[in-house]
């Protein structure tokens, strides 16, 4: 996968007005700017078929920012991963730290949907991270450990093999208040170290990624960082010219 890796997660937001410039600009400077990085763009799910029918030619992908981990049956209001693969989505967020929170998502749940995604040939996103509160008290390697290892447990030793590992301490995300790329790269090394080691696998490959109010004023110092293959961003990623911006300054490095 060529790095670095932008994945801008659009959350509940845009619309047909929105979709419709994003491709018409996206058509126009791929040649030019997108070429030289993975991009990856997790609008909301409807709108993902649409997006890709108009951007046929590149070589774009596109997540799902939920599933659910039954394939078919009485579950209203939900989507399997072969209905996500049928619109030609590649990737699956999981585990953020908004669906934890507003969906009371549990490391089980979200185990057992990194289960079905790896399965059925997606690639997981797996977004991990700390609250504030766990931050002042020292907890944060506690915090990722168990969100891990739920993983381990119910996907086996090769989990988190091709798949992508994204930081998102909880206190960074939509607050303009990033981690600073020295604890990032600090995080990441953690993160990558522990995945190594569970894995019993020194060649396991795996994508680790940061989030969390990424900029245009801090992407360059945080992508430059030694652990860091990509970031994801939230609210930064909805404005084009701020999109494109990141990913100009990301590619140069
Ligand atoms: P943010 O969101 O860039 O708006 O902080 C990041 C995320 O939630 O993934």
């Amino acid at each position: 996968m060529l790095k670095p890796i932008i994945i801008a997660n659009w959350k509940l937001n845009g619309n047909k007005v929105l979709v419709n410039k994003f491709i018409k600009k996206i058509n126009n400077d791929y040649e030019k700017y997108f070429k030289k990085s993975t991009v990856i763009i997790s609008p909301p799910m409807i709108y993902i078929e649409y997006m890709k029918k108009f951007m046929k030619n590149l070589k774009l992908s596109f997540a799902a920012q939920n599933v659910d981990y039954n394939y078919q049956g009485a579950f209203t209001g939900e989507i399997s991963t072969y209905m996500i693969q049928e619109i030609g989505a590649k990737y699956i967020i999981l585990g953020h730290s908004e669906r934890r929170k507003h969906h009371f998502e549990n490391n089980s749940l979200i185990a057992k949907k990194f289960y079905c995604t790896k399965i059925n040939n997606l690639i997981p996103i797996l977004c991990i991270g700390e609250t504030e509160n766990e931050k002042k008290s020292g907890l944060t390697e506690n915090i990722l450990t168990k969100q891990i290892d739920k993983i381990f447990l119910i996907c086996g030793k090769n989990a988190f093999h091709n798949t992508l590992i994204a930081y998102e301490p909880i206190w960074a995300i939509g607050t303009g208040n990033n981690a600073s790329p020295i604890l990032i790269n600090r995080t990441l090394k953690f993160i990558k170290n522990y995945i190594i080691f569970k894995s019993e696998n020194t060649d396991i490959k795996f994508y680790m990624q940061y989030g969390g109010s990424v900029s245009t004023e801090n992407i360059k110092d945080i992508i430059c960082q030694k652990n860091v293959d990509g970031v994801l961003i939230g609210s930064g990623s909805l404005n084009y010219k701020n999109f494109l911006e990141m990913i100009k300054i990301s590619s140069k490095n």
